[in-house]
């Protein structure tokens, strides 16, 4: 198993290329699922979501072949409805093969999706549109089956503006017979990155990130190109520890407008970050405490509350942080306790008085954004961190420890 050893780092310095995103990526390859064309994504982050997306589309007979930047996936030959149990253990994401399932074969089957280390992770939302455009839902032998002769326009409330939900839906919708609107959606940007990309399939869909998203259904789609959006929580993780470490780095491609949230806070706690031409530039300094609230979009993001709050540890004074997107989302608590962290849980918040010194310690990543988080920890603890379980991180960032060290950080994956 690797592990990352991370010494107490000087102040990142330099400049690096923010990763294209994940979580535009993964619903953008099963896009490939809805029509018999090639789709072409560049600059496919180099991910174990990624792959494991690659070989679920595979099981389900689409061609999926990388050459250098370019990812074709070609779905001509899609034939089986029924994603395999392993895949949604191991990547929740693996729901996102149901809606373009749904839309193409007019069957769906998979494994009832367990929860995760984050949260229960259910899918009534999914399901829930799926039957307002027709589908039949049923449950049977652990398995989801979703079954429509043809799906049809529908007018959809979601109780929750849940990002996979609506992606799913929207995917769904573009191949039903009438006009589907989806209200209280989500508005990630991934979501109207997903959008521009089924455009180009010849799917009509106007209002994608915003709360209401109007899809008219089309008979087919085609082949198209697209260059998935910048990865906003891998730049903003990196926003995050040049700031920790009161560095001064430029990350190329971040996009202010879609880490606004995040910005105000590092201004708030004393860091200064500008836009440059080429990205976003972020100069650390004295940090004080500050309260974090995580929202769904444009509020602060779930999957920054974990290096945030790693950040805030040895920020001056007294930081809450309450987690209203997930339930189960501070397993990094423990981890950093164990690195001197002064932090208190009361249900969904964590009070955490800023430390003047954390040490080094052996802690483990528990998931992907707990694991950044104690990266960053280490860049600013006395002594030697061993993160282990870095699977865990890779799943999302193509090369963390690398990425720091090429700013200076003392880090290094050692298998
Ligand atoms: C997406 O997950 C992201 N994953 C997550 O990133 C991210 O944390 C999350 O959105 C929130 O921004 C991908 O895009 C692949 P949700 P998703 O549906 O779609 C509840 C990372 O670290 N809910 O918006 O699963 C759910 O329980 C990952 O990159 C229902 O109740 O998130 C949760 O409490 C982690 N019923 C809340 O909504 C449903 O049917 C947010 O979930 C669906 C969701």
């Amino acid at each position: 198993m690797a592990h990352y050893v991370v010494e107490k780092s000087p102040a990142l310095r330099g400049e690096i290329t923010v990763q294209r995103s994940k979580n535009a990526v993964l619903p953008m390859m099963a896009c490939c699922l809805m029509t018999r064309d090639c789709i072409g994504l560049t600059g496919v982050p180099r991910l174990a979501d990624v792959d494991c997306m690659a070989s679920l589309l595979g099981d389900l007979g689409a061609q999926v072949t990388r050459s250098r930047d370019e990812m074709s996936l070609c779905g001509a030959d899609v034939s089986d409805y029924c994603t395999g149990r392993h895949w949604v253990e191991r990547m929740r994401a693996s729901v996102l093969a149901m809606g373009p399932l749904l839309a193409r074969l007019g069957r769906a089957r998979i494994q009832f999706p367990g929860g995760c280390a984050i949260g229960s992770r259910p899918i009534d939302l999914h399901l829930k549109g799926f039957a307002a455009l027709g589908a039949h839902i049923a449950l049977a032998d652990g398995c989801i089956e979703a079954e429509a002769q043809r799906l049809h326009g529908a007018h959809i409330y979601l109780d929750f503006p849940s990002v996979g939900a609506t992606e799913n839906l929207m995917m769904a919708a573009t191949l039903a017979q009438g006009t589907t609107v989806l209200e209280n959606a989500a508005k990630e940007p991934e979501i109207a990155d997903l959008a521009e990309l089924l455009g180009k399939m010849g799917a009509r869909i106007c209002g994608a990130g915003g709360s209401t998203v109007t899809i008219e259904g089309v008979t087919a789609l085609h082949g198209a190109r697209h260059a998935p959006m910048p990865d906003r929580i891998e730049a903003g993780t990196l926003l995050l520890c040049a700031a920790a470490t009161g560095g001064d780095v430029l990350l190329r491609g971040a996009q202010e407008s879609t880490l606004a949230a995040v910005i105000a806070k590092l201004r708030e706690c004393g860091a200064r970050v500008e836009r440059d031409a080429a990205g976003l530039r972020v100069r650390g300094g004295e940090l004080t405490g500050v309260d974090i609230e995580t929202l769904v979009y444009p509020g602060f993001p779930t999957d920054l509350q974990a290096p945030m709050m790693a950040l805030l540890c040895r920020a001056q004074g007294t930081s809450i942080l309450t987690e209203h997107i997930f339930e189960n989302r501070f397993m990094q608590v423990p981890q950093l306790r164990r690195m001197g962290a002064s932090i208190t849980v009361r249900g969904r918040s964590a009070i955490v008085r800023g430390v003047c010194e954390l040490h080094g310690a052996h802690v483990s990543a528990t998931d992907l954004r707990a694991g950044a988080a104690l990266v960053l920890a280490g860049l600013t603890a006395e002594g030697r961190t061993v993160v282990t379980d870095v699977a865990h991180i890779e799943r999302g960032y193509v090369d963390l420890a690398g990425s720091l060290a090429s700013l200076g950080a003392p880090v290094r994956r050692v298998e």
